[in-house]
């Protein structure tokens, strides 16, 4: 059987980020930044991680700082080379390493993350991608492999679609994709069934899916075949439904955390963990806030 290698990965980045009104207004939700990187930094990084070197964002309009961030700075660049600042012109350089490419493609209107799924297709050809929700940003456990990078090395074992999940609260079924699997070993399973946003009473589990998925380029004709899904969109989830009919799927109860950046307590809590773990403002920021008085 002829070998795939995972050297794509797809951002969809085109959402509004109404969540982050005002401060999204004029600059999209993936550059907030979590203590000093934006969001869809720490995702690029993630999948950088897991070996994978072509990044393909499938953009909108007011996105154009996205591409800016994984560009050249040049007046910055120079301005730093002639000042000799040659930490920060390291720090930089570094955002895009000489070995990583970036494609751009535009999702003309927000019609859903399957749709943006599609956007992607002619960039990502017949190979198989990851896809990575900046808004969920994930860290390994500490010391150890990425969230990406662990569901690359099942991948490369297996050959066959593998999406990250976690258990969640079943009162928030309805923010998830949410599978019913069995288990094959430990951490991994196979999927018999995966459902868009059910209400707890529906759903077929409390495994949620998180935003990192690794899948063969199968997926685009059963995203293609599918119709409007959850809130009137074209639904990734309902494109993986479908796959299973025809390919096995497994999900991977990964090690790590994931921050739903996606929520204001999200944001605010990975801001505080990560800025507590920050080699220079940590040790400080640990003896502010066990100095403040929270009651
Ligand atoms: C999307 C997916 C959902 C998944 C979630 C993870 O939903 O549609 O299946 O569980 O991401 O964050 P969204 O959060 O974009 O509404």
């Amino acid at each position: 059987m002829q070998k795939f290698t995972l050297n794509k990965a797809v951002f969809p980045v085109a959402g509004l980020g109404t969540r982050f009104l005002p401060a999204t207004k004029a600059q999209p939700k993936e550059m907030l930044p979590v203590v000093d990187k934006p969001l869809i930094q720490y995702a690029v990084e993630e999948a950088y991680s897991a070996g994978i070197r072509h990044m393909i964002f499938v953009t909108g309009r007011n996105k154009r700082a996205i591409e800016d961030h994984f560009d050249t700075a040049y007046e910055l660049e120079n301005e730093l080379e002639v000042a000799n600042k040659q930490a920060l012109l390291a720090l930089v350089r570094s955002v895009q390493p000489d070995d990583m490419n970036f494609s751009y493609v535009r999702q003309p209107r927000s019609l859903g993350l399957g749709h943006a799924v599609l956007c992607a297709e002619h960039l990502v050809g017949n190979e198989p991608f990851a896809v990575l929700l900046a808004d969920d940003l994930m860290v390994g456990p500490e010391g150890g492999p990425s969230v990406l990078a662990q569901m690359a090395t099942q991948f490369r074992q297996l050959q066959q679609s593998v999406l990250a999940v976690q258990e969640v609260p079943l009162e928030q079924t309805r923010r998830y994709g949410i599978v019913a699997a069995e288990a094959v070993s430990p951490g991994l399973m196979k999927v018999r069934k995966i459902v868009e946003k059910p209400a707890p009473d529906m759903a077929p589990s409390r495994m949620g899916v998180a935003g990192r998925y690794i899948l063969t380029p199968a997926i685009f004709e059963h995203i293609r075949r599918q119709t409007a899904g959850v809130g009137g969109e074209l639904q990734l989830t309902d494109g993986i439904s479908s796959l299973l009919a025809e390919e096995t799927v497994y999900a991977l109860q990964y090690q790590g955390k994931r921050y739903d950046c996606g929520s204001k307590e999200g944001f605010l809590e990975a801001t505080v963990e990560l800025a507590l773990q920050h080699p220079e403002v940590g040790q400080r920021f640990r003896q502010y806030l066990s100095q403040l008085k929270l009651s």
